[in-house]
């Protein structure tokens, strides 16, 4: 995939960089996704000195980067790399054991959810606007897939999915028609299952499609994307430095009570909550960029050297 059509922008990235710490111990961050290196792209433009270690859990992400953007920023700035920062104290352990010992990183951006390049291709099958196979994996290499949890689970795990991820108190005749339709053939097509929702749920065409909390629910699920936040927010405040700054972009209310809670609990014990009041994007960043609609951006600093 050629450069400009792996596109995506970045979300708050002028408040990011006015929240930087006033100063750096090693200049070392942490991009833990680097999507479509948009956040990354403007650390190393406003600070070229900076060393980055970005990661991300889709490879297709990682091999774009070598070929994209590695060669435009400074010669040994940027080092990329296929991991899933759900595996955040294990990485650092085997991988960066350093950034564990005190040489930790002055800052880390998660930017949660799935890149504007993972939604508009429509064979990863995360969009019920574009027709592809139920798959919704962001790591290509896991086994479990959309179509494994529609196709094979049972009726009281799709009404607790539904209604545990998505927030779906009313999913009863969607889970009875998938679980009809599926004793003549699997659901293979996301055009299939936001056909069966709508028709179930009906939709004239205003407002948010009907197929929206179930796909965000299969999504959540086949990632393991809020269990792997909750288990990996300590580690990434272990391996800052003093004065160091956590970054947590999301993008549901699900997601951001983890962060809001995590941040709430730690704060005075490991550093301080600098976002009791969270941020959201200005007008214009949502005029310009629909997807910051639904941004939440919280920011926890690190105790300093006592
Ligand atoms: C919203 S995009 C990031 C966009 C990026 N900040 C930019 O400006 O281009 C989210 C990216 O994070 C990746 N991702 C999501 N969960 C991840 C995880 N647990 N570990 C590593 N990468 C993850 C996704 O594959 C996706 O590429």
């Amino acid at each position: 995939m050629d450069a400009s059509s792996f596109r995506h922008e970045p979300i708050f990235v002028e408040e990011i960089l006015s929240l930087f710490p006033s100063s750096f111990h090693n200049k070392w961050m942490l991009d833990a996704t680097f999507g479509a290196g948009g956040h990354t792209k403007a650390v190393l433009h406003r600070h070229p000195s900076f060393s980055i270690i970005a990661m991300d859990r889709d490879l297709s992400s990682i091999e774009w980067g070598v070929k994209n953007v590695k060669p435009h920023v400074p010669e040994r700035s940027l080092h990329l790399i296929h991991a899933n920062f759900h595996q955040y104290s294990h990485l650092m352990k085997h991988r960066f054991p350093v950034f564990l010992k005190g040489a930790g990183f002055d800052i880390i951006i998660v930017d949660l959810g799935v890149s504007s390049p993972q939604l508009d291709q429509a064979h990863r099958g995360f969009s019920f606007y574009r027709d592809g196979p139920l798959d919704m994996r962001m790591d290509r290499t896991q086994e479990l897939s959309a179509s494994d949890i529609v196709n094979s689970w049972n009726e009281r795990e799709l009404m607790d999915l539904f209604r545990s991820y998505g927030e779906i108190y009313t999913a009863s005749s969607v889970v009875k028609a998938i679980l009809r339709q599926r004793k003549y053939a699997p659901l293979r097509s996301t055009k299939e299952l936001a056909d069966l929702i709508v028709k179930k749920k009906g939709w004239r065409k205003k407002g948010v499609h009907p197929a929206t909390p179930y796909f965000l629910a299969l999504r959540l699920k086949v990632n393991n994307e809020l269990e792997g936040l909750s288990d990996s927010l300590p580690g990434m405040i272990q391996s800052l430095n003093p004065m160091g700054r956590l970054f947590v972009l999301t993008f549901h209310s699900l997601e951001d009570r983890i962060v809001k809670n995590f941040f709430k609990q730690a704060h005075k014990v490991e550093g301080q909550n600098l976002t009791k009041k969270v941020i959201l994007p200005c007008r214009e960043e949502m005029r310009r960029n629909p997807r910051a609609r639904s941004a939440k951006l919280r920011v926890f600093e690190k105790k300093g050297d006592q």
